[in-house]
């Protein structure tokens, strides 16, 4: 598996990515209802593709050549702070380095950012363990995970780069 940039070429890839990677992770904390509804609005093609050429931010995937492992979506919010607002493994590749992989090309990607920032389900152990023994440590809560108004719990986590 290798990093590279998000293609447009992808997102059908990706979006079928993240559907199955959300319902893997988050069907047994919101059911698979709401996931569904969910991942149809935030991980469509035309939503996936708003993000592909927003400035200051970086869409990047792992992938083998045959297919896509993981992807991650951050942006720089400020002069010191980039917003991870998604890393997302395959199940079936969770757990080889992956997550770690895409994260430390984030870092690298942003080279005059001080800290990274993201939210994460406070029901999601895994990755909440993920993200502590990567360097992150819990600063706050948000009562809307996501977007304005999602209604959705979850910690807020930093890791002070510099
Ligand atoms: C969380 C996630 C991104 C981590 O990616 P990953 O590729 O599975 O993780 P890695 O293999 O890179 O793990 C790197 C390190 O993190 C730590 N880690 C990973 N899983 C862990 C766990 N369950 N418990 C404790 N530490 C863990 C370990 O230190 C691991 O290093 P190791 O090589 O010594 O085992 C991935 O599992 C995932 O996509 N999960 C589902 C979706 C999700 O929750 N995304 C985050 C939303 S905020």
């Amino acid at each position: 598996m290798w990093v590279r940039s998000a293609s447009q070429e992808d997102l059908e890839t990706i979006s079928k990515m993240l559907t199955e990677t959300w319902h893997d992770t988050y069907d047994k904390i919101y059911g698979r209802e709401k996931v569904a509804e969910l991942t149809s609005k935030w991980h469509s093609v035309p939503a996936l593709k708003q993000r592909l050429n927003k400035p200051l931010s970086e869409f990047i995937i792992c992938d083998d050549g045959a297919e896509i492992g993981g992807m991650a979506y951050a942006s720089q919010t400020d002069n010191e702070t980039t917003m991870l607002h998604q890393l997302y493994v395959r199940p079936e590749t969770q757990g080889q380095g992956l997550g770690r992989t895409l994260l430390i090309e984030v870092e690298a990607c942003f080279p005059d950012v001080r800290k990274i920032r993201l939210e994460v389900e406070e029901a999601n152990e895994r990755a909440l363990k993920f993200y502590e023994a990567n360097g992150f440590k819990v600063v706050g809560s948000t009562p809307d995970c996501g977007v304005k108004g999602s209604g959705i719990p979850a910690a807020i986590m930093e890791k002070v780069i510099w």
